[in-house]
């Protein structure tokens, strides 16, 4: 069943908070009746909506891609978000209901590799949980390097236990020694063919990232996802021409794409804001693009097709979208 598509109204059916600011919440259809399967390293994107905010939001998928009664995402409280986790941890109670788009899988699994390698940092471990389970089930080989900043702010350790992965899960922590992650000893010892996945702070994702390529692992075996990430929308205007709406219009220096068109009433569909989540991508038709979002792969940028009109803006003076 495709589940891109689907708008689903969930109720929280139980919420287990866990060490480091993170509430596991466990949704489950309001009359019961099975979930349909998602794959391993599928989100759900969230309406968090209270009060002043009104906000679309990402949270990968940690439970069991198999199981049918419940979808389980973990959210991060963070003080330095735009309100969306925030908010979702207050009004996140038992027996409160959510709207959900999704499952959507920016971040598949390739599941005939001889051998994975998940890196998930801090929050960044979500996808890496339902992943396990999947490579597990599979009866693959695989590690989780599942590093945090001390073993006090380390969730999922009981449901780590509870799917029987203790064996296959190291835990790293920053203030430990003796547990540090020993990213080139690890990647060295990859097999032929190993592909790996990484999701958690950018900074991390870098170091992993960069090191995966001086060892020889080929981009198209390095898999990333960003929850969010900083980027920098601003430089020189230019016009931007949405061609089916036969709308144009000046992208002031500061401005984005999608904010200048929609000021000319060419509504495009935006949720992260930040380049992550791939909802606002957009045909391009002529123009050289400024790629700044984290969605689009490498081949893709180079490709010049698309963009996101979030973020992303033009080189030169003139972009035409097939908009
Ligand atoms: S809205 Fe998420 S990538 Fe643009």
């Amino acid at each position: 069943m495709d589940t891109a598509n689907q708008r689903l109204t969930l109720a929280i059916d139980r919420r287990i908070d866990e060490p480091g600011g993170i509430a596991r919440l466990r949704l489950r259809s309001l009359d019961g009746a099975p979930l349909a399967p998602f794959t391993a390293g599928a989100h759900l994107d969230v309406h968090v909506c209270d009060g002043e905010i009104d906000l679309w939001r990402q949270y990968s998928l940690c439970s069991d891609p198999q199981a049918s009664e419940y979808y389980e995402i973990g959210v991060l409280r963070d003080p330095n978000s735009r309100g969306g986790s925030e908010t979702l941890h207050r009004i996140a109670r038992e027996g409160n209901i959510l709207e959900i788009e999704g499952p959507r899988n920016h971040f598949p699994l390739h599941e005939e590799a001889p051998h994975s390698l998940l890196f998930g940092g801090g929050i960044g471990v979500t996808p890496m949980m339902a992943m396990a389970r999947r490579l597990r089930a599979l009866g693959k080989e695989f590690t989780l390097h599942y590093c945090t900043r001390s073993r006090s702010v380390t969730a999922f350790c009981g449901e780590v236990e509870a799917a029987g992965l203790s064996d296959v899960v190291v835990y790293h922590h920053d203030d430990e020694f003796e547990t540090k992650l020993d990213l080139n000893a690890e990647l060295a010892a990859a097999r032929e063919g190993a592909h790996l996945y990484v999701c958690g702070p950018q900074g991390f994702m870098d170091w992993v990232i960069s090191r995966a390529l001086e060892f020889g692992i080929g981009d198209e075996r390095i898999h990333r996802e960003f929850f969010s990430a900083d980027v920098d929308v601003s430089g020189e205007n230019f016009e931007v021409v949405a061609e089916r709406s036969g709308v144009s219009v000046s992208v002031e220096s500061e401005e984005t794409i999608a904010k200048a068109l929609a000021k000319a009433g060419v509504k495009v569909d935006v949720k992260c804001e930040e380049g992550v989540c791939g909802t606002c991508v957009a045909d391009v038709l002529e123009g050289e693009i400024d790629h700044r979002d984290h969605f689009l792969t490498e081949e893709e940028k180079r490709e010049g097709e698309m963009m996101c009109v979030c973020c992303s803006r033009a080189k030169g003076k003139r972009i035409v979208l097939d908009l």
